[in-house]
C-alpha cells in the first residue's frame, strides 16, 4: 500500500553492561508498538547477550561489527539513514564519552556519528562513575546537542553498591523512544520557509553594508522543522555554514533578492519563520565596479528596504508567521508592537546586548512573545531555541489554523 505510513526502525544500540538482558525486554516493548528494531552490539555487549538473542526477538539482522559482512561494508551509514530512532541502553559510561566526543571505532558509535536522527541514551552504570565529573560533563555536551537521557534510577547495582546507576525502566525508555518517533512525524506534510543569515547591500562591486548575523540560529531552526518531518526551504543570506541536511537552501546577497526567493515560496507554505537579519537600508545608488576614495560621497544616501515579513503579514492567509526581534535592551515591549504590526503568530524576541545571546555565538537568551503572554527561556544552545519554538509552533497548528 503506497500511502501507509512507513514503519518506524529503531535501532537499538546494546553495550556492554549487566543491563544488557533488559534490553531484550526493550526490543520486544518497541517491537509490540509497532516499531520494527535492528539490533546492533558493541564486543562488550556480547559477553552479557549474545546477539541470536536479539536476532530470534526481532526477526532482525543483528549489526556487531564493522567488517562483518563485506557485502555490506558501509552498514553503518545504511542504518545511520534508515533510522527513524536510534536508542542505546544500556549506555556505559564509555560509550557515553565516545559519543559526546565523536569517536567513531565501532559499528554503534560510527552509526550515531552518522545519522541525523534523534539520539536516546539510556545510561546504566556505577553510581560514582555516573556521578563522575568526566561523565557528568560528558552528558552535559551531549543535552546540548539534543541527546536525550533516560535517567537511570537508584537501588542496588549489581557491583553492590547502591545508589543511582541502574538502568531506568524499560517502559519508561520505550515511551521516550516511542515520543521521539512520533516527533520525527509531528511536521509530516507541513512546509516551512526559514530565512536566516545577514543581508549585503552592495556600494559598489566590492563593498556592503551588512551585519553580524551567522545564521546559525536560523539554520538550527530549519534542521529541526526537518527532523520533525516538514518539507522546509531555507531562505539564506552569506553565511559560513553548510547547507543543512535534508534541507533546500537557497542562497541570496541582498534583501531584495530574499524578498524575490521568499515570495516564490510563500504560495505553498504553512509556516514562515524569519530568523534573517535584513538590513533595514541600502544605498540609495550602487557604483558599478569600485568606487575610488577620491570618488566617495561624504555622506551614503540610503533607502528602505521592503519589510519582507511584513509583507507576508498583509497576505497571511492562515498561514504562521514567525518573527525574530533583535533589540538593544529589554525587547518584549517593542515585541509586541511587531507582533500587532506585521499580523504574526509569534515573536522571537532577543536583547543581543545581554552575554550569551544574539549575533555570533553558539547560544541564545529568548523571550517567545504571543497573543498567549510571555515566555521567557533560559540561556541555551540556539539548537535547544529551535526545538522549544517548534514546539511552540506545532501547537499552534494543532490549533488549526490552516
Ligand atoms: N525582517 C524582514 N525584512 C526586513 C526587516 C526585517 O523580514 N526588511 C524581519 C526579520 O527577519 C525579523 C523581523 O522582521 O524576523 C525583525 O523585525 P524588525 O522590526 O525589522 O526588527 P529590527 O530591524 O530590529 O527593527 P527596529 O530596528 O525597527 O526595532
Amino acid at each position: 500500500m503506497e500511502n501507509s505510513p512507513r514503519i518506524p526502525l529503531v535501532v537499538l544500540g546494546v553495550t556492554g553492561g549487566i543491563g544488557a538482558y533488559k534490553a531484550c525486554e526493550l526490543a520486544r516493548e518497541l517491537m509490540r508498538r509497532g516499531m520494527r528494531v535492528k539490533t546492533v552490539m558493541t564486543d562488550a555487549a556480547q559477553k552479557f547477550v549474545t546477539p541470536l538473542t536479539f536476532r530470534t526477538l526481532t526477526g532482525e539482522d543483528v549489526g556487531v561489527s564493522l567488517w562483518d559482512d563485506p557485502t555490506r561494508h558501509v552498514h553503518h551509514i545504511s542504518l545511520a539513514a534508515e533510522a527513524d530512532v536510534i536508542v542505546i541502553a544500556p549506555c556505559t559510561a564509555n560509550v557515553i564519552a565516545k559519543v559526546a566526543h565523536g569517536r567513531a571505532d565501532d559499528l554503534l558509535t560510527t552509526t550515531v556519528l552518522a545519522t541525523e536522527a534523534p539520539v536516546v541514551l539510556a545510561p546504566a552504570m556505577n553510581t560514582h562513575m555516573w556521578r563522575d565529573d568526566a561523565t557528568v560533563a560528558n552528558v552535559a555536551v551531549l543535552r546540548d546537542r539534543g541527546v536525550l537521557f533516560v535517567e537511570p534510577g537508584s537501588g542496588e547495582l549489581a557491583c553492590g553498591d547502591v545508589g543511582e546507576g541502574r538502568l531506568a525502566d524499560v517502559i519508561a525508555i520505550a515511551d521516550t523512544v516511542e515520543r521521539e518517533v512520533a516527533r520525527t512525524r509531528a511536521l509530516a506534510g507541513v512546509r516551512v520557509v526559514v530565512t536566516a543569515g545577514p543581508t549585503r547591500e552592495p556600494l559598489d562591486a566590492v563593498r556592503f553594508l551588512g551585519n553580524r548575523s551567522s545564521g546559525r540560529q536560523g539554520y538550527a531552526i530549519a534542521e529541526e522543522a526537518t527532523r520533525r518531518g516538514a518539507t522546509v526551504t531555507l531562505v539564506s543570506g552569506p553565511t559560513t555554514l553548510p547547507d543543512p541536511f535534508g534541507v533546500t537552501t537557497i542562497r541570496v546577497e541582498t534583501a531584495a533578492q530574499m524578498l524575490a526567493a521568499v515570495d516564490d515560496e510563500y504560495g505553498e507554505a504553512d509556516v514562515v519563520i524569519a530568523a534573517a537579519a535584513v538590513a533595514d537600508f541600502r544605498p540609495a545608488s550602487t557604483v558599478a565596479g569600485k568606487l575610488k576614495k577620491a570618488e566617495a560621497p561624504e555622506e551614503l544616501a540610503l533607502e528602505r528596504t521592503v519589510d519582507i515579513l511584513a509583507s507576508l503579514g498583509a497576505r497571511k492567509d492562515g498561514r504562521v508567521l514567525v518573527g525574530f526581534a533583535a533589540e538593544a535592551g529589554d525587547p518584549v515591549d517593542s515585541a509586541r508592537v511587531k507582533l500587532a504590526a506585521k499580523n504574526l503568530d509569534l515573536i522571537v524576541a532577543n536583547d543581543v546586548t545581554e552575554p550569551g545571546a544574539g549575533f555570533e555565538v553558539r547560544t541564545n537568551r529568548v523571550t517567545f512573545v504571543s497573543a498567549n503572554g510571555d515566555e521567557e527561556l533560559p540561556c541555551m544552545d540556539k539548537r535547544a531555541v529551535a526545538r522549544e519554538l517548534l514546539d511552540r509552533i506545532e501547537t499552534i497548528l494543532k490549533g488549526g489554523r490552516r
